[in-house]
């Protein structure tokens, strides 16, 4: 038998997407494109098999080698910095991580600065380099709410196409960091799988390299 890859997927559109890649690559699972609830999909005959997890869990299980592949947000990688090899820039998911606030905001740096944000340590570790005190508000979603009702001077957020800022009267003030997807690995599957992985790799790589 065949020694299969475990591929832990972010559910939803940047999953789908990610997915073909996969699929041209030569890790197709047909049974994956049946819309129905389940959440594992294998094809032993490409010797892959499939997870659709929350995305911000999946670096959680490529970890722990629940998964020795998957597929995270450079967001995803920066907050919670875990233990994996980030192989490859994908390209796609493409948004970046941002300060905003009600357009007429003014820091006023008598005080610490009232951050709202689902990134707790993107915030932090981005306010420290700077060198501005802040007093961090820890929110789950909705966060473009925060500044509105002034529980928070500004958020820390991701932006991609900006509607949901516009929407709420708020604007970008400062880009921290561009994100996308990337494709991460289990540090021991690297070396255990190697083969399939680097197929798997070289094939993604020049999928990126055509898009350009
Ligand atoms: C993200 C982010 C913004 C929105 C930005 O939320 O938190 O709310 O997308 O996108 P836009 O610039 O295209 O409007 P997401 O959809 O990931 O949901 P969540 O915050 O509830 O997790």
């Amino acid at each position: 038998m065949k020694t299969m890859l475990n591929v832990a997927l972010p559910k939803g559109r940047l999953g789908e997407k990610v997915y073909n890649m996969f699929e041209k690559a030569g890790f197709d699972c047909p049974s994956i494109k049946e819309n129905n609830r389940k959440l594992i999909f294998e094809n032993e005959e490409c010797a892959v098999r499939y997870f659709w997890v929350k995305p911000s869990d999946v670096a959680i299980y490529v970890e722990r080698g629940a998964a020795d592949i998957g597929v995270a947000g450079k967001d995803i990688l920066l907050e919670y910095t875990p233990d994996v090899y980030e192989l490859l820039d994908l390209k796609t998911g493409i948004c970046r991580m941002a300060v905003a606030a009600k357009k007429d905001f003014r820091d006023n740096l008598q005080r610490p600065l009232k951050v709202a944000t689902k990134f707790t340590n993107i915030a932090k570790n981005y306010y420290t380099s700077v060198g501005r005190d802040i007093d961090i508000i820890h929110l789950n979603g909705s966060i473009e709410i925060a500044p509105i009702l002034n529980l928070s001077d500004v958020i820390v957020d991701i932006v991609e196409t900006g509607t949901t800022l516009k929407e709420n009267n708020l604007e970008v003030f400062e880009t921290i960091v561009p994100i996308s997807a990337r494709l991460i690995c289990n540090k021991s599957s690297f070396k255990f799988k190697n083969e399939p992985i680097e197929k798997l790799l070289k094939s993604l790589a020049s999928q990126v390299a055509q898009e350009k």
